[in-house]
C-alpha cells in the first residue's frame, strides 16, 4: 500500500509532464484568442450541487462520485466534472449581473469511481469551457469550432464530430412518452440498468452499450424528429453555421450525453486510435442548469475534453512534439576547492535566465563530462586546477568539442550572449 498509488490514478513524471505543459500552453493560447478567462473552483463541492446539477439518475451521481462526510458532518464530493461548479460560481459571484456572455475555461483534475482501463481513470484531467448568457446558435457553432480548432493545433487527425439536439423540456416530454410506448413491449429484453431507467430516464436507454438494449432501441423514435419549432430552428442554424465554418460533422440522432443538464445542442468528438474510450471531448447546451441551481434562467453551453485521452491520441498518432528545452550549460568541478566557485558561477548563469547545472555528487571530471553529454548541454564550463589559479576557466563547446580558456569574470557574459540569441 505504501508504495502503490490508488487504482485508477496516475503519477506523471518529468519525462512526460513537459508534454502536458505544451498541450496546456496551446489550450490557454486558444482560450485567449477566443476570449475566455480562466476559472478556478474548489476540487470538492457540496454533494447537492452535483446531485442537482448533473442529475440524480445519471451514472455519475448514482455510481461514480467520491462522496464523504467532512469533520463537520457535511457531505462533500470530489468534483466529477466542471460544468455544475462553473454554474455555481457564476451565480455565487454574481457574474450574471455583469456583461454577458460570460466565457470561462478551466483545467484540472476530476474524480469518478469508474472501472479503470486504458483512457479511463478515477482521477483524470479535463480542460473545459463554458459560456453563460446566450442562447444564440452562433455560440454553439463557435464553441464546437473551438474544440475542433484545438485538435487541429495539437496535430490530431481522423476525428469524428457527432452532433445532435436533445431538445427542451417541451419536446423532451413528448419524446419520453413516444420512447416509452415503443420500448414497453420489449422491456424484458433490456438490461437491469435500462429497466430501471425506463421510468426514470428512458432517453439514456438509447445510449446503452449492451447488445440487448441496442437491439431493442433499433428504430426507436429519436428526439431529433420530435423537436419543437424553436429547438428545430436552433439546431438547423447551428448546422448552417458549422457548414459556413467548414467544420465537418455527422448528425447522430442517438447521441444522448450521460449528464442530465443538456438541452438543445449536444456533441461529442471521437477518435479511432484510443480503443474503447473513443470519446475525447463532449459537450452541449444546458439552458436549464443555472435555473436548476436556484438562479434565473440563464442559458449556457460548453464542452470538456479529457487531457489523458488527448495526449494518448497524440502519442498513438505520432504527432511531432516540440523540442524539450533542456539544460544549456554544465559547470564541471575539478578539485574540491573549485566547488564554491562552480556553484557561484552556476547561480550567476541562472540569474541571467540560462538553464544551468553543476555537479551535486562529488563525481570525477570524467563522470561529470558524461553527465554533461547526457544532459545534451551546449557548453560545459570546467572550473578548477591551474586555470582557476590564473582566474580562468575552460569552456568546451559540446557541438564540436573545441575548448578555450576564458577569464572567469567574462564567462557569464560570453555564455549569455551565445545562448540567449
Ligand atoms: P463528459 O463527457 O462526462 O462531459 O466528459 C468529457 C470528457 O472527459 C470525455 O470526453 C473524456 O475525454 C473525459 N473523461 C470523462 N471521464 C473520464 C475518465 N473516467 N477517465 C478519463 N477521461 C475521462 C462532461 O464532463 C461535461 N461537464 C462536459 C461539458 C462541459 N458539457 C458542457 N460543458
Amino acid at each position: 500500500m505504501l508504495t502503490q498509488r490508488p487504482k485508477g490514478t496516475n503519477d506523471f513524471l518529468p519525462q512526460e509532464t513537459w508534454k502536458w505543459q505544451y498541450v496546456e500552453q496551446i489550450l490557454r493560447e486558444v482560450c485567449r484568442q477566443y476570449g475566455y478567462g480562466e476559472l478556478r473552483t474548489p476540487i470538492f463541492e457540496h454533494t447537492e450541487l452535483f446531485q442537482r446539477g448533473v442529475g440524480e439518475t445519471t451514472d455519475i451521481v448514482e455510481k461514480e462520485m467520491y462522496t464523504f462526510l467532512d469533520k463537520g458532518g457535511r457531505s462533500v464530493t470530489l468534483r466529477p466534472e466542471g460544468t455544475a461548479a462553473a454554474a455555481r460560481a457564476y451565480l455565487e459571484n454574481r457574474l450574471h449581473a455583469g456583461p454577458q456572455p460570460v466565457k470561462v475555461y478551466y483545467i484540472g483534475p476530476m474524480f469518478r469511481y469508474d472501472k479503470p482501463q486504458a483512457g479511463r481513470y478515477r482521477q483524470f484531467h479535463q480542460f473545459g469551457v463554458e459560456v453563460f448568457g446566450s442562447d444564440e446558435p452562433v455560440v454553439d457553432a463557435e464553441v464546437i469550432a473551438m474544440a475542433m480548432e484545438i485538435y487541429r493545433r495539437l496535430g490530431i487527425k481522423d476525428l469524428e464530430l457527432n452532433i445532435n439536439s436533445v431538445g427542451c423540456p417541451v419536446c423532451r416530454a413528448r419524446h419520453r412518452e413516444a420512447l416509452q410506448e415503443f420500448l414497453r413491449p420489449q422491456l424484458a429484453s433490456l438490461c437491469k440498468d435500462c429497466q430501471s431507467r425506463f421510468e426514470r430516464n428512458p432517453l439514456r436507454i438509447l445510449d446503452c452499450k449492451q447488445e440487448g438494449c441496442q437491439a431493442a432501441t433499433r428504430g426507436a423514435p429519436t428526439i431529433t424528429r420530435q423537436l419543437c419549432p424553436d429547438c428545430k430552428d436552433h439546431f438547423d442554424q447551428v448546422q448552417t453555421l458549422l457548414k459556413a465554418l467548414g467544420v465537418p460533422f455527422t448528425v447522430n440522432e442517438r447521441l444522448v450525453r450521460g449528464l442530465d443538464y443538456y438541452t438543445k445542442t449536444a456533441f461529442e468528438i471521437m477518435v479511432k486510435d484510443i480503443g474503447a474510450q473513443s470519446s475525447i471531448c463532449g459537450g452541449g447546451r444546458y439552458n436549464g442548469l443555472v435555473g436548476e441551481l436556484g438562479g434565473e434562467d440563464v442559458p449556457g453551453i460548453g464542452f470538456a475534453l479529457g487531457l489523458e485521452r488527448t495526449i494518448l491520441t497524440m502519442e498513438k498518432q505520432g504527432v511531432a512534439w516540440p523540442e524539450e528545452a533542456g539544460t544549456r550549460v554544465f559547470v564541471a568541478v575539478l578539485g574540491t576547492e573549485a566547488r564554491e566557485q562552480a556553484l557561484v558561477l552556476t547561480q550567476q548563469l541562472r540569474s541571467r535566465g540560462l538553464a544551468a547545472e553543476t555537479d551535486l555528487l562529488g563525481r570525477s571530471l570524467k563522470a561529470q563530462l558524461k553527465q554533461a553529454d547526457r544532459l545534451k548541454v551546449s557548453y560545459t564550463v570546467i572550473v578548477g586546477g591551474d586555470e582557476l589559479q590564473r582566474g580562468e576557466v575552460q569552456l568546451r563547446s559540446m557541438s564540436d568539442s573545441s575548448q578555450q580558456a576564458l577569464k572567469l569574470e567574462q564567462v557569464v557574459d560570453y555564455l549569455t550572449e551565445k545562448l540567449k540569441s
